[in-house]
């Protein structure tokens, strides 16, 4: 049976989250952005209405919701600042590969401290040298006796400066690539974290981005998420659950520049009329409220796959690299319908535009989305 309601409670849910963005995000996304520090008082907040760590089940402290009701507080909450969202995903895509590949130990250890008090984390694969090329990694991972030493460096480190621990992917041997990939659980007090400058970024700047280094870390083999040759597809089962969230920050986005677009258009007068009786103006209009509409089909059936247990791979590919190109398309367009106007930093649409741009980056670029939708593709 098909359908494209919301269950009553799934409703309420996006409702509060909804009610949370307009009322606590909205009004302060152009200072935090301007100010780019992050909003902790917001993050806090939303931590304590059960908005954050929305991957974490029941049976250790979290909400236990489902994918379908994480990607609808995703949106709603980058509807209210796609950089604050930025903080809070973080925090589940680094959290998801707990949940995805680790032990209940792990669990019940590193998962449940983030039900009980507010706590960030970090998701570390990316390395300067290696972002689309995954398996490329050149961190190494060592078995001393009865810990792991870690060594080398990550870059674009989402909440590296504030974390409290960090999912970090390495190589037991390099030689193996995919199949030489590994994942320990790092807590932030190790000896031998070295954590960079906060990154100067285009968009999304209340959120922390930096580089890191592990200077021989050691860990205890307790720590040992995934044992060489398992990472890699701990790694791909997480994004296939990231991208999702990702995906459905990028339509919040698109939801707030088209609201935007759509009431500046019904007041604005050019040659004697409202913007919205000039057909260019329509057409932007109906191209955005058909994109935003497409990108919802397909995150809610990348999420309901995953609900369902099956394998969403190719439309959670599909809808990361729709819903951000359109967001983008969407933002872009919202500036123009503003004009001069739109340009100006005391004007909402050109910070939907610069944020926009980072969703089509982060998380696999667009075309490496393409590149996923097309191996599917090829293997159906
Ligand atoms: N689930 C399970 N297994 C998978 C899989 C999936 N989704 N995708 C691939 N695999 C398996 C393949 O089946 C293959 O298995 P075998 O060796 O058994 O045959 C193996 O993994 C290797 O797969 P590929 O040949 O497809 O690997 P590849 O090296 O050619 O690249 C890629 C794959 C899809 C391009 C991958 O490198 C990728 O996703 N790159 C983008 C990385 C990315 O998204 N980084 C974002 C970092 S997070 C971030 O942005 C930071 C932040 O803070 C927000």
């Amino acid at each position: 049976m098909i359908s494209f309601e919301l269950s009553s409670e799934e409703k309420d849910i996006r409702e509060m989250a909804l009610k949370f963005a307009r009322n606590e995000m909205m009004p302060k996304a152009h200072e935090w952005d301007h100010k780019g520090e992050m909003p902790f008082d917001i993050l806090k907040k939303a931590w304590s209405l059960g908005l954050m760590n929305t991957c974490i089940p029941e049976t250790y402290g979290g909400n236990g919701f489902s994918t379908l009701t994480a990607v609808n507080i995703c949106e709603a909450l980058a509807y209210g600042c796609m950089g604050m969202n930025t903080i809070m995903m973080a925090n589940d895509l680094a959290l998801l590969p707990i949940v995805i590949g680790g032990s209940e130990e792990q669990k019940k250890k590193f998962l449940t401290p983030f039900t009980e008090s507010f706590k960030l984390a970090s998701f570390c694969l990316t390395e300067p040298g290696n972002g689309s090329d995954a398996a490329g990694i050149t961190t190494t991972f060592k078995k001393e006796g009865n810990n792991i030493v870690i060594n080398g460096e990550k870059m674009w480190i989402t909440n590296a400066g504030y974390a409290d621990l960090f999912v970090v992917y390495g190589t037991f041997d390099k030689s193996k690539k995919h199949k030489g990939i590994g994942a320990v659980i790092v807590e932030k007090e190790r000896a031998g974290i070295e954590i960079g400058k906060p990154e100067k970024k285009m968009g999304h700047r209340c959120s922390d981005t930096r580089g890191m280094r592990f200077n021989n870390v050691k860990v205890p083999i307790e720590n040992l998420l995934a044992d060489e040759g398992h990472g890699w597809k701990v790694a791909m089962k997480t994004l296939d659950h990231s991208r999702p969230l990702v995906a459905s920050s990028a339509l919040g986005g698109a939801q707030c520049a088209y609201e935007h677009s759509v009431k500046y258009a019904k007041e604005r007068k050019q040659f004697d009329t409202t913007l919205m009786n000039h057909q260019a103006v329509q057409f932007m209009i109906a191209e955005m409220s058909m994109k935003i509409e497409a990108s919802r089909l397909l995150i809610w059936k990348a999420a309901h796959l995953l609900d369902q247990g099956l394998k969403n791979t190719k439309i959670a590919s599909m809808a990361k690299a729709f819903a951000s190109d359109s967001c983008m398309q969407i933002t872009t367009d919202a500036v123009q319908i503003f004009g001069g106007y739109g340009y100006s930093v005391e004007y909402p649409v050109e910070k939907l535009m610069r944020d926009a741009k980072l969703i089509q980056i982060y998380e696999g670029t667009s075309q490496i989305q393409r590149l996923v939708i097309a191996r599917e593709s090829f293997s159906e």
